[in-house]
């Protein structure tokens, strides 16, 4: 279904994420025949450049970056597609931007760039009279490095923007499994009767990546795995996990359960926090390498144990880790039942259901469920999963599930905003982050080395081990 046309500025265009991200996805949805044709893309950032020669570049990186989009309508997509050059922090550009924008069309302008930007584009739009009340804001993460410049941030907006108009992206948000989560708890009898510390042991939540931090050293040296993962695509994880169902699904009513859960996290210990960081192995970099900083002490490896201080959660820790250069690339979110209350079968086997909902890369669910170890032997238990495959499942659509971007710009055309992160949601997390991350800030210690490849620092099994439990292996 197409959308209402638009006009959607894309402040810092050439950038990374403009080129790798957002032009694919919007190629992807004109190749699903969601974007109005007259709809129009205005790139703009500060050199000077013509049409074609951004088209160039945006072709150059659809092909690139758009794996397995057929490039055969590139250049119908292209037509659509404007560059301004303009100066963020001075008076070029301002009025030919200004020209270009039609009346009748929804607007929408991506700030792609630095947070320091925010507040020179959005003055500058309200007082060239670009943006009005019913244009729409986006912006990316990083948002803020703590509680006070979100604040900060949230309030340079605030002066020309409402709340409604702004759009925060958490890229999580928009991925087909991750809303999927939502679909499983609100769409189920089955699971939402138990989904409680009466029922549920504990839960894990998983994202590991193969990945070091490349080529992004100069940020993440100053970020970490707290702020780089945790603060936010975790804590949106966590979030829709722990939460109450909400209403209705709309985007406030969403989010006010979602704050609720990050209001009622509790601070987190020392003992129940392991920080690790990747080591070199032969040639390959370690993380101290990668980032030129041979005295670093951020973390590429974060495990935690959390509690959600609620009626529905008390005794039930959360446990979360995430890190680079593991030995796999895997999303999941684990739910761990307690075992029924009595057994009548003598032998000893495995007692707990678990629950496994796999957001990346083999989007899925296994339940697994004890039945009887087939044989005449007596009654042995095993467990074994039910296993569903969203690919199998679902068929060709299952398999090709569309980028998080590609829904998100999306929703930013349609005014849905149930998918983006609401100003208050974003300070909360930033409230329970940051004394965290200042308790390591007066403390010398070094994160604990891993090696690459492997599941992370040995101290994170013993966070789980005290207290009898197990992670799931990263595979
Ligand atoms: C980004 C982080 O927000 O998310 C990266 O800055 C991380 O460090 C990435 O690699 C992970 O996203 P995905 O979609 O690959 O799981």
């Amino acid at each position: 279904i197409p959308v209402d046309s638009f006009d959607l500025v894309i402040f810092g265009a050439t950038g990374d994420l403009a080129l790798r991200k957002i032009m694919p996805a919007l190629y992807r949805r004109f190749l699903a025949g969601q974007m109005p044709h007259d709809a129009r893309i205005i790139g703009a950032a500060r050199s000077e450049m013509t049409d074609t020669q951004f088209r160039d570049t945006v072709r150059a990186a659809i092909r690139e970056h758009a794996a397995g989009a057929d490039p055969g309508q590139l250049d119908g997509f292209l037509d659509q597609i404007h560059y301004v050059a303009i100066d963020a922090q001075g008076v070029g550009g301002w009025d030919h931007l200004s020209a270009l924008m039609r009346d009748d069309v929804v607007r929408a302008f991506y700030f792609s760039v630095a947070p320091s930007l925010f507040g020179d584009l959005a003055r500058r739009l309200s007082e060239h009279g670009i943006a009005d009340g019913d244009s729409r804001i986006v912006v990316e993460k990083p948002f803020g490095r703590d509680l006070e410049s979100a604040r900060a941030l949230n309030a340079t907006l605030a002066r020309h923007f409402g709340e409604g108009q702004i759009y925060r992206i958490d890229h999580y948000l928009g991925k087909e499994t991750v809303q999927n989560l939502m679909a499983v708890r609100f769409a189920n009898i089955l699971f939402e009767p138990l989904w409680n510390a009466q029922y549920i042991d504990h839960v894990q939540i998983t994202v590991a990546e193969t990945v070091g931090v490349g080529g992004r050293g100069g940020y993440y040296d100053h970020a970490g795995a707290m702020r780089d993962m945790v603060q936010n695509h975790m804590m949106q994880l966590l979030c829709l996990t722990a939460m109450e169902p909400p209403y209705h699904f709309d985007p406030d009513a969403v989010r006010d359960e979602k704050l609720k859960v990050i209001r009622a996290l509790e601070p987190v210990s020392d003992a129940d926090i392991v920080r690790g960081q990747y080591q070199g192995e032969g040639d390959a970099p370690g993380y101290l390498e990668d980032v030129d900083n041979p005295d670093s002490r951020t973390e590429s490896y974060l495990a935690l144990k959390v509690r959600i201080a609620n009626w529905r959660w008390q005794g039930t820790p959360f446990y979360l880790r995430t890190g680079k250069k593991l030995r796999a690339r895997t999303s999941e979110i684990v739910i761990t039942f307690k075992p029924p209350p009595h057994s009548i079968f003598d032998e000893a086997g495995p007692r707990a259901n678990q629950l496994v909902i796999k957001l990346q890369p083999d989007e899925g669910m296994d339940l697994f469920v004890m039945i009887k170890e087939p044989g005449p032997g007596g009654m042995r238990l095993v467990q074994v999963p039910l296993d569903m495959s969203f690919a199998e499942a679902l068929g060709p659509e299952g398999a090709d599930m569309p980028d998080a971007y590609e829904r998100l710009i999306m929703d930013v055309i349609r005014g849905n905003q149930t998918l983006f992160m609401r100003g208050d949601e974003v300070e909360a997390a930033w409230a329970w982050v940051d004394p965290i991350i200042s308790s390591w800030d007066d403390s010398k210690h070094r994160p604990e080395p891993y090696d690459a490849g492997s599941s992370g620092p040995d101290e994170a099994l013993r966070l789980m081990h005290r207290d009898n439990r197990r992670w799931r292996e990263i595979r």
